[in-house]
């Protein structure tokens, strides 16, 4: 978290929230589906794309912040699989910003050690985003910081779908145990932490078909900042209130046991 720090000046309002931050008790890996932009764009009587130019800014300065939080992975949710049923123009568009984000941030990524990584059927997408893509992911493959994933005509769905292919396939071939850990290490995600923290924009309280294994037990964090109103105070407090939470993974947590359960069973009353 040291790194934040080198660009926080105490007098700015960030300096007090991120001081409030446990550097020990960290999101491991944060989400977001950063939704909004339309209405941004809507409110100021611009058209929708304008608004998700708009949301480029937040997507550097929510990197850049979790890049020197020291944070293990960040996940952007950028373009669902659902998202083609949008009029041609604004789809064009989202790949023409992409490339000209990608273009833009290579070099900051370098610097900052990030390790870019595109999730989702990438195949499916045009030849220049996807060469861009992968041009990206090759260009940061040795970096051992921050692992930023673009979801890219990503479907929590499709995703299960083309996991159990490959567990099939798989199988064909040499006997498998069918577990947890053989439909996780098949994932788009396969190698990086579940999300300890999902965050979405806008005030939808939807997951819309976003990482559904990996978020099991996510906690969830909806504020109804637009995209491209996204700021670093906004991530700050996710993650102060993140620090809020009590986390019992299905289990007590750390929660006091109950003394005499056996007690306890008596004087409820029973019908
Ligand atoms: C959701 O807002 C946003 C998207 C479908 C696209 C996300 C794109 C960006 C944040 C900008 C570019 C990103 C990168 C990584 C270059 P919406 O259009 O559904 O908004 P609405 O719900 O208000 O209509």
């Amino acid at each position: 978290m040291k790194a934040l720090f080198d660009v926080l000046a105490p007098e700015e309002p960030d300096f007090a929230l991120a001081s409030a931050i446990d550097p020990d008790r960290l999101p491991a890996h944060i989400a977001i589906i950063m939704d909004g932009n339309g209405r941004w764009a809507k409110r100021r009587n611009l058209p929708r794309v304008a608004g998700h130019k708009a949301g480029i800014d937040p997507v550097r300065i929510t990197v850049e912040t979790c890049a020197r939080l020291g944070l293990r992975a960040l996940t952007l949710y950028a373009f669902s699989v659902e998202n083609w049923k949008r009029p041609r123009g604004e789809v064009d568009m989202l790949w023409r910003l992409l490339r000209l984000y990608l273009r833009a941030e290579l070099p900051d990524m370098s610097r900052n050690d990030i390790r870019f990584n595109a999730i989702g059927r990438i195949e499916a997408l045009p030849d220049f985003v996807r060469g861009e893509l992968e041009e990206t992911v090759r260009a940061t493959a040795a970096n051992r910081g921050l692992e930023l994933n673009l979801a890219i005509n990503y479907g929590g769905r499709a995703e299960l779908v083309d996991a159990v292919k490959a567990l099939i396939e798989d199988s064909r071939r040499r006997d498998i145990v069918i577990d947890e850990e053989a439909i996780a290490s098949r994932l788009y995600t396969a190698g990086t932490p579940d999300p300890d923290l999902l965050i979405r924009t806008s005030g939808e309280m939807r997951v819309s078909n976003f990482l559904l294994w990996q978020i099991a037990y996510s906690e969830l964090y909806v504020t109804d900042t637009l995209w491209p109103d996204f700021s670093r105070t906004d991530l700050l407090r996710a993650i102060l209130d993140y620090q809020k939470r009590h986390r019992r993974f299905g289990g007590w947590g750390d929660a006091a046991p109950i003394e005499s359960d056996v007690a306890l069973l008596e004087v409820i009353p029973t019908r």
